[in-house]
């Protein structure tokens, strides 16, 4: 029988209309308001007695309505956090209190625009974001560094740092303030667990146009150098193997004749290669390597490893990046067609690079359509076998299933969270002392429309199909949200 304490800590006063009806701020985007603390909650099956650690799930969660156009990628920025320790669970749900939720609660109303809208039309004239004078809401990554939770912002910024157990504010990362990039930093950093590095990078409207960093184990800004770029970029990740870290100069940018007139309108330009910049990770400016491939745009990347004289890097491929309008789409839901992955038609994906050559080579790696991957952090940057990703729900930013890839032999098991449901991105949590690459569990939060409730899904990562060992109960219906980690207790200092 459940003894589950939960509590109501804080409530945020919302200005979003009552009876809002925008797509992505109702249903299964349906924002939350309350911040909870929740202590042993109620478990359907087993917690596996040595599953222990946080999963934090980032969310983009609005508190105001939008001055224009509102887009999913503009929502405050949310976190949601499960612990386990001794098979128990607890939850805890706060708001990334950046400088732009601060000010927008003081003022009672939206103050910068959103992607979908233009600079012009923001309230104040300063601002974030590789277009500027946008909200650095925090909503997009979130990654456990150093011992502490760190959120980040899509188009660059601020990163913010909470206590993992707590998640009270721990003020801004002094880092990112440090990184050359006038932007900030980008979203996706990227952690290297046998080093304890965080690799990083920043892109902006100046040039260089990009900078990419190393951060080390404790804290401090070691390495700083430019990525030329030919003009203004919207790169959303980046990879590293081993040895080297790669950039990327996609063929989706804004397009110039556009910016002229302060538009940013992101274009796919057909004619242009898909360029990729090699570096030793602590390599300068002048040893940076471009091999060029088939042009696309890739949101995420899953792996890179070294191989002999070749790097390999694998990633989503979108083989539709600038899907075009379609008959018969619900009204309103046009707009939103690019963060459909369907529409995008992103399917995993194999390069080789070949270090002594610069020859490129490429191959698809599945035709299903799949992104948002995850694999064993033990094995980042190193040669590995699977891959966990997301299906997307047809017409929708949500996921429907959870797919994990053998990418050796192509075989592929999934898992569906059935008609109403909908999952999170699903990072993958080694067993501790593990005998395989699989060995161990997944972790996912549900947004459960049917039920009108919202679970944390645990799964033995080799029975994937057999569906979750443990259901653990969150207080109330959450968000679907983006972006998501697990750390194992083994990384994290005492509970606070
Ligand atoms: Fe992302």
């Amino acid at each position: 029988m459940s003894s589950t304490t939960a509590t109501v800590v804080n409530e945020i006063a919302s200005t979003l209309p009552a009876d809002d009806t925008h797509p992505y701020r109702t249903g299964a985007w349906q924002p939350n308001h309350r911040e909870w603390d929740a202590f042993d909650l109620e478990v359907e099956g087993q917690i596996p007695a040595d599953f222990e650690g946080v999963y934090l799930r980032n969310t983009e969660n609005p508190i105001h309505p939008s001055i224009g156009i509102y887009h999913p990628f503009d929502g405050d920025g949310m976190l949601h956090q499960i612990s386990f320790a001794d098979g128990k669970a607890s939850y805890r749900n706060r708001f990334v209190r950046t400088d732009g939720l601060r000010l927008e609660a003081e003022a009672g109303e939206p103050l910068w625009t959103g992607f979908y809208d233009i600079a012009a039309n923001s309230k104040r004239e300063d601002g974030w974001g590789a277009r500027g004078r946008m909200k650095d809401s925090s909503s997009t990554d979130v990654i456990v560094h150093n011992g502490v939770v760190l959120t980040s912002f899509w188009q660059c910024g601020d990163v913010y740092q909470l206590d993992p157990f707590t998640l009270a504010e721990m003020g801004k990362a002094p880092w990112a303030s440090q990184f050359p990039s006038p932007t900030g930093v980008s979203a996706h950093t990227k952690l290297d667990e046998h080093t304890g590095e965080l690799l990083i990078f920043g892109y902006s409207t100046s040039e260089p146009f990009m900078h990419y960093g190393v951060v080390d184990a404790q804290g401090n800004l070691v390495h700083a150098i430019d990525v030329p770029l030919p003009g203004p970029r919207l790169p959303h990740d980046m990879a590293f193997s081993e040895n080297y870290a790669i950039l990327n100069d996609l063929p989706m940018f804004w397009d110039p004749a556009m910016l002229e007139f302060g538009a940013h309108v992101p274009k796919f330009h057909r004619d242009l290669p898909t360029r990729f910049a090699v570096v030793a990770r602590r390599g300068t400016t002048e040893q940076i390597r471009w091999f060029e491939a088939d042009p696309t745009y890739v949101l995420h990347w899953i792996n890179a490893y070294e191989e002999g004289d070749w790097l390999v890097l694998d990633g989503f491929f979108q083989h539709d990046p600038a899907p075009a309008k379609q008959e018969g789409t619900p009204k309103g839901m046009s707009l939103y067609r690019t963060i459909d992955v369907n529409r995008l038609q992103a399917r995993p994906h194999r390069w080789r690079f070949n270090l002594v050559t610069g020859e490129t080579r490429e191959e698809s790696l599945s035709d299903r359509v799949m992104e948002f991957g995850m694999i064993n952090p033990n094995i980042a940057g190193r040669d590995y076998r699977y891959t966990y990703n997301m299906t997307g729900t047809p017409g929708w930013f949500l996921f429907d299933g959870l797919v994990k890839q053998d990418v050796r032999t192509g075989t592929e098991e999934r898992y569906a969270f059935g008609d109403g449901v909908f999952g999170s991105e699903t990072p993958f949590a080694p067993r501790p002392n593990a005998t395989a690459e699989d060995d161990g569990y997944l972790v996912t939060f549900t947004t459960d429309m049917n039920r009108d409730c919202s679970e944390c899904l645990i799964f033995d990562a080799t029975r994937l199909s057999d569906g979750p060992v443990a259901r653990v109960r969150l207080p109330e219906r959450i968000s679907s949200g983006t972006h998501s980690c697990w750390t194992p207790a083994s990384q994290l200092g005492p509970r606070s």
